[in-house]
């Protein structure tokens, strides 16, 4: 019987995980099963719980279960405790540990795929919310210059900045300061929305991050425009899934043939 793990959302059909999951047990070998879940929207404990009944050795969790995922952990690492949200569960023995990889994954993107180092960079971080707070310990333990966020609604940047002792505010509290990576944690790019963030943001040479994958969104048009790379958030879906991997079964897989095969 190979051991049993899964993605937990809602709604999780076009759910990449399991493809990429596949690809990474082919590739190192592992004896492994990887399937998506669509929990209820409001029993997500019960449908973990029959997963670890049946076998489950460890599970992904997606929109919008993060935070519950986080809340249903019986030990969390510091990163999670950090992001405040759990992507990654690893069951054994009735304990049930929470992890969070996204930051990682964000940070092995920008260094080891488009190799881009963050030391000493000025770094400009968009949104306020569940994904935001996920990677803004890593980004700082990556010892960047500055690290800034901006928000439409300028409380919820101020208030997620004094958790981490940074800077934050609206999008006018950037009053002629420029960055060398900018990274949109905002959803706006799901619906098109544009952000209003001033051209002067994007010093020459920069890199915008794009968080949402699958898409060309407003805010990579804009940074492409100010004359930024552009990069979108695949590297970081397959880099977060290489570092749950690896937390489950010892082995690193090598992420670029997958991300190769996924592009
Ligand atoms: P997630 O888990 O994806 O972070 P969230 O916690 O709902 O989801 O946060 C969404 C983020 O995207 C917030 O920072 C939100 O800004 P507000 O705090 O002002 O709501 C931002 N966002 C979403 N749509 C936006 C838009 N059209 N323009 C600007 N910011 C937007």
């Amino acid at each position: 019987m190979p051991d049993r793990y899964a993605v937990f959302g809602n709604p999780i059909a076009h759910s990449k995980s399991p493809r990429i999951h596949a690809l990474f047990a082919a590739q190192t070998r592992q004896d492994m099963r990887y399937d998506a879940i669509l929990a209820p929207l409001d029993d997500f404990a019960t449908a973990i719980n029959q997963f670890v009944a049946a076998g489950g050795r460890g599970a992904n969790v997606t929109v919008p279960f993060k935070e519950e995922a986080f809340k249903l952990a019986t030990t969390l690492t510091p990163r999670a405790q950090a992001a405040g949200a759990v992507n990654t569960l690893s069951f054994h023995e009735g304990t049930i540990s929470g992890d969070n990889t996204d930051g990682a994954g964000l940070v092995r993107d920008l260094k080891a795929n488009l190799g881009f180092d963050l030391a000493a960079r000025r770094i400009l971080l968009l949104g306020a919310g569940g994904a935001a707070r996920g990677i803004i310990l890593p980004l700082l333990e990556e010892h960047p210059a500055t690290l800034i966020i901006a928000n439409r609604t300028a409380a919820k940047a101020k208030e997620l900045a004094a958790a981490f002792g940074i800077a934050g505010g609206g999008f006018e509290a950037l009053a002629g300061q420029a960055f060398d990576v900018v990274i949109n944690a905002t959803s706006a790019g799901l619906s098109d929305a544009v952000l209003p963030v001033p051209t002067f943001a994007f010093a020459p040479g920069c890199l915008a991050y794009e968080m949402v994958y699958g898409r060309e969104t407003p805010f990579m048009q804009q940074a492409r425009a100010a004359g930024c790379r552009v990069a979108d958030g695949l590297g970081m879906l397959v880099e977060q899934a290489a570092e749950a991997f690896y937390a489950w079964r010892g082995v690193r897989p090598e992420s670029g043939p997958v991300l190769a095969a996924l592009r």
